[in-house]
């Protein structure tokens, strides 16, 4: 075993006092907030988190994505300090305040376009991507939505519709939104598809003057760590110009320089109309965004969209710092280094593990397919479940995504170390070791 400076597991999972902790869980909780961690937090900095007992864990998953800055970063910090000496919730569309209007500064600049650019914020992804569909229905006076194969754009009743996986998100909670059409994506590793099979498809569901806006993950998330071939996103562009639609992009993973770039598109030669951003925006405090062209974020009516703690002032001021941070530790370069280091150890692991049929990802979003073996590419669930159990159990915490499960992806904090990184990853060989 290698030698382990930031990880410590000095007692069973759940150590005692976690333990204590977790048995008044089950009595007041609601069962479905079952918990990823066989732990409770204590404590965390960086990308180490510390439990109650005194186990140590390397997080690759950041929260699931919010803490590309990594947790605790000090701007983001000293700002909310600052910021609970002013004052702490007004309603921005009651009494306004100036940190929305800072940050929707901030993020225009960060979009370029021949365009005017806007904001409008709230609270959750989710909220975030309803509101896209709201935004993009007023403004074309249409009501369907083209969603993909893969997808996963939250839990709320017009989001799980977009979402593809029916369990454990669909299951049981229809009936669902009406008017949301499903197309192929083209899966580089399974099933391709072409740009014309797409338009097709498009045409055959539902008619395309009927179309409000297309909403695409640039690489799928949830779904399974899915980069598109370039043909992809430019195609759906051209798609939307065709048929008049708008083209929204959910950037709520792929955003805020997880992939080396801001926004993940810029790595393809495509403009969206609008943006969604949410998770790490404000390292952690719940917001989220819609950016995009002006003309399409004025359409609604006044008072339309919006929500009472939508754009908190805690949640900007954290969020303005978040994107100086960016810039001032140089992350997105980092973004690029750490996903390097991940992506040259996966691929290393997988020449030693037929288990792996996959390795892929751009920048800091790596992630690795499970499969039976490489012929019949029978996704391996319970397998990815039991490696990243004995990961997790060794101190590193690995999440997991696919519509079947079987994927081990990274979304770790971009100021994790490359030292860090390797400790991570010499404890995910040896959970291989041990299963494979
Ligand atoms: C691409 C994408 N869209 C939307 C969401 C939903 O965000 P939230 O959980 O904040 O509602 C997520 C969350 O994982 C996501 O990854």
């Amino acid at each position: 075993m290698a030698e382990r400076r930031y990880t410590r597991v000095v007692t069973d999972l759940p150590g005692p006092k976690s333990a204590a902790v977790f048995a008044r869980k089950a009595k007041v909780v609601a069962g479905p907030l079952e918990t990823y961690a066989p732990f409770i937090i204590r404590r965390s900095e960086g990308a180490v988190i510390e439990d109650l007992d005194g186990n140590r864990f390397l997080d690759f998953s950041g929260g699931w994505g919010c803490l590309n800055v990594g947790q605790r970063s000090p701007r983001v910090v000293d700002a909310l300090k600052e910021q609970l000496d002013d004052f702490l919730h007004t309603d921005f569309t009651a009494v306004p305040y100036e940190p929305f209007i800072e940050l929707a500064e901030a993020l225009t600049a960060r979009v370029e376009a021949p365009w005017p650019v806007k904001v409008a914020l709230f609270n959750s992804g989710a909220e975030a991507v309803e509101n896209a569909v709201k935004i993009a229905r007023a403004y074309t006076g249409r009501n369907a939505v083209l969603v993909f194969e893969n997808a996963f754009h939250g839990r709320t009743l017009l989001t799980m519709t977009m979402t593809h996986k029916a369990t454990p998100y669909k299951a049981g909670f229809g009936p669902f939104a009406p008017e949301v059409y499903r197309l192929p994506y083209p899966n580089l590793y399974r099933a391709g598809t072409t740009a014309e099979e797409i338009e097709r498809a498009l045409v055959s569901l539902v008619n395309p003057a009927d179309v409000a806006v297309m909403v695409v993950e640039p690489i799928v998330g949830e779904g399974g760590f899915l980069v598109p071939p370039d043909w992809f996103l430019p195609a759906m562009r051209d798609l939307a110009d065709a048929h008049g639609f708008v083209l929204a992009f959910d950037e709520i993973q792929t955003g805020i320089g997880r992939t080396g770039k801001f926004f993940a598109y810029e790595h393809f030669d495509v403009l969206p109309d609008l943006i969604c951003v949410a998770k790490s925006l404000a390292s952690g405090l719940p917001l989220s965004g819609v950016v995009g062209k002006a003309e399409i974020m004025d359409a609604p009516r006044p008072s339309g969209i919006g929500g009472t703690y939508s754009g908190n002032p805690l949640a900007c001021r954290a969020a303005i710092e978040v994107l100086k941070t960016l810039d001032a530790e140089d992350l997105l370069p980092r973004a690029a280094r750490v996903g390097d280091l991940i992506r040259s150890h996966f691929e290393r692991i997988a020449a030693d593990y037929d288990c792996i049929g996959d390795v892929r990802g751009l920048g800091a979003m790596v992630g690795m397919e499970l499969v039976t073996d490489r012929v019949t590419k029978v996704p391996n669930k319970e397998l990815t479940a039991r490696v990243t159990s004995t990961a997790l159990r060794s101190g590193a915490i690995f999440p997991t995504a696919g519509l079947f499960g079987n994927v081990i992806r990274v979304l770790a904090p971009l100021v994790m170390t490359d030292e860090q990184v390797e400790e991570g990853m010499s404890i995910l060989e040896e959970s291989f070791a041990a299963h494979c």
